[in-house]
């Protein structure tokens, strides 16, 4: 199993991933765009389009990828995505295969907040959760916003109930590249946060065009602070000590549309 990261560099810093496995099943999530991913095929064929959802920076690429490699395209039943002819419900498989001894297991997970009919993909390695592509639902050190056809209640929910329990050692693949901006707020709202201040001096001296950084959970739950509502230090920067973490979420949510 490989996963390609293709990233592109326009204003809003898209995300695209190709997953192959060694039985030649090869999938692409979220095409901003077809020529780089045409291109990275090479003569291979694709398999199937997942969408995580319907804004058109993560389906621009699925007709011409549609005309080239006749595949399926993939999204909730809710999402208006271009081709859309197979709908992906939450726990869906999507492909399940044994390669060199190890059960690789793509499952699509539903993830509403960031728009209604939002879902993650989940790539399972022997059963247990080894990577989420997260489209614009979870970002490094930040989450989506909720305004194009999101809720920011709902997001709340599919963060503090899925997301919370997401295991460690799970790798995140997000849907855009925001890592310098993300954080840069949690350093503004959680000024004692060492993972972040070191985090942000570590990316200091990078091309953020160029070098990626492919996070863990864990790393997460250190530096993202949409996931750390019960930090004393975030309660005190926001005066919300004696609010609940549904209040202390969408205050951020809400500062986050200004940063
Ligand atoms: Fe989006």
């Amino acid at each position: 199993m490989k996963i390609h990261q293709i990233f592109f560099k326009n204003n809003l810093r898209n995300f695209c991933y190709l997953i192959t496995f060694a039985d030649g099943a090869i999938y692409c999530i979220d095409p901003h765009r077809s020529i780089e991913i045409i291109n990275y095929l090479k003569d291979q064929s694709l398999t199937g389009i997942i969408n995580t959802h319907d804004h058109c920076d993560h389906y621009s690429g699925n007709e011409e990828l549609v005309l080239a490699y006749q595949c399926p395209v993939m999204a909730h039943s809710e999402a208006l995505v271009p081709l859309k002819n197979k709908i992906l419900q939450d726990q869906e498989i999507i492909y399940h295969g044994k390669n060199e001894g190890v059960e690789w297991t793509l499952k699509s997970i539903y993830t509403p907040g960031h728009t209604l009919s939002h879902i993650c993909v989940l790539l399972e390695k022997n059963e247990k959760p080894f990577a989420l592509f997260t489209g614009d639902c979870f970002f490094n050190a930040g989450v989506g916003n909720c305004h194009n056809g999101g809720d920011p209640e709902v997001m709340y929910q599919t963060i503090s109930t899925i997301f919370k329990n997401l295991p460690d050692d799970l790798l995140i693949y997000p849907g855009h590249e925001y890592l310098k901006r993300n954080l840069e707020f949690t350093r503004n709202y959680e000024p004692h946060n060492l993972a972040a201040q070191n985090f942000l001096k570590e990316i200091s001296t990078i091309d953020s065009d160029e070098h990626f950084f492919i996070n863990t959970m864990k790393i997460e739950r250190e530096i993202n602070t949409f996931l750390r509502l019960e930090s004393s230090d975030l309660c005190e920067t926001l005066s919300l000590q004696n609010s609940n973490e549904k209040q202390v979420f969408l205050t951020l949510r809400e500062l986050r549309n200004r940063w």
